[in-house]
């Protein structure tokens, strides 16, 4: 299996790069702003350079993680956004049909508007924020022009990554410095360990599966009760961590909040589950500052 990661220097992106190179796939992977070794630069909104890379290398399959994913920064700037993340995904999609590549685009909990989560792959989505929007159009868009994808949603996603931006990472420095954290009690989802994400990416791969998968983790916890998990398994006193609601963040993006996903099909389709909330914790905490793969 000949595999392309564009945004393999991203959490998630890193992580498939270590369970596709597990399997022994030829792998190639690009970075953005964050070099890493082994990584090729790549913009998506450079088209001409994605359809190069992509007639070049001719993979089998395109893991495309890479996304501006701030979810209020896209809010703010709607228009330079769409550019990147619609347009931009869009050009992966026109070149990964002209080689016959398989794409498999990495979507969010934010299509629903987060009235009655968790939600499943059946469900209408009904995006509230311009991120939200932006996921759905790939996604449709996606529908339309190839036959071979895969569409995995995923959602407060936390793991071991160089850049340290996930949820856990920003949790554990902030409270190991003693500095106070506001968490929404408001926002329910789905706590999803990354390595799980990649390797449920690379099994569907393998099993040749096609079209929407929830990719998550099987508890639903707020925000609030999930940071005061990690306070526990991290040895940290969870009495920084200060419950707030979303709207006392006054943040630019609405949020889901009654949100999360059913991952019923994915378990279904591979015989194969996630780890909850304490085991991907525990397998974090043993794991962490652990090595990062390169090509
Ligand atoms: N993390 C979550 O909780 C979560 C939840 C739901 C959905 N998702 C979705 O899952 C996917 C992966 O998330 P993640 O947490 O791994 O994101 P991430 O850590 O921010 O990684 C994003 C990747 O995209 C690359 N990238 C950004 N802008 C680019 C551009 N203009 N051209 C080419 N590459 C670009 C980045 O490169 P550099 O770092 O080198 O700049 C990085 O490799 C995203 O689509 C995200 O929206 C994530």
């Amino acid at each position: 299996m000949k595999v392309l990661i564009i945004g393999a220097s991203g959490l998630v992106g890193s992580h498939l790069l270590r369970s596709a190179q597990r399997r022994n796939w030829e792998v190639m992977g690009t970075y953005h702003n964050f070099p890493q070794p082994g990584l090729i630069p790549l913009r998506l909104t450079d088209a001409v350079g994605v359809r190069q890379l992509i007639r070049e290398y001719e993979p089998d399959t395109i893991f495309l993680p890479a996304f501006r994913s701030h979810v209020d920064y896209c809010e703010q700037h709607p228009e330079e956004t769409y550019q990147v993340n619609v347009a931009g995904s869009v050009n992966v999609a026109i070149a990964s049909g002209e080689v016959g590549a398989k794409l498999v685009f990495y979507s969010s909990d934010y299509v629903f508007n987060g009235r009655n989560g968790p939600y499943r792959e059946t469900d209408k989505p009904d995006p509230i924020c311009v991120y939200g929007r932006q996921k759905l159009a790939v996604e449709e868009k996606i529908g339309r022009l190839l036959a071979d994808f895969l569409i995995l949603r995923i959602t407060v996603v936390y793991g071991n990554e160089a850049q340290g931006k996930n949820f856990v990472s920003r949790l554990v420095t902030t409270l190991a410095e003693g500095q106070v954290l506001k968490v929404p009690q408001d926002q329910i989802g789905s706590p999803t360990l990354v390595d799980d994400i990649a390797e449920a990416s690379c099994r569907l791969v393998a099993a040749n599966a096609n079209g929407i998968f929830h990719v998550v983790g099987p508890e639903r916890m707020s925000r609030y009760q999930f940071a005061l998990e990690v306070a526990k398994v991290f040895g940290l006193s969870g009495e920084k961590i200060l419950p707030v609601t979303t709207a006392e963040l006054a943040q630019a993006a609405l949020r889901p909040l009654e949100a999360g996903m059913i991952g019923d099909k994915l378990v279904q389709t591979l015989n194969w589950n996630l780890r909850g909330v304490a085991a991907g914790l525990a397998y974090l905490k043993q794991t962490r500052a652990g090595e990062y793969v390169s090509i």
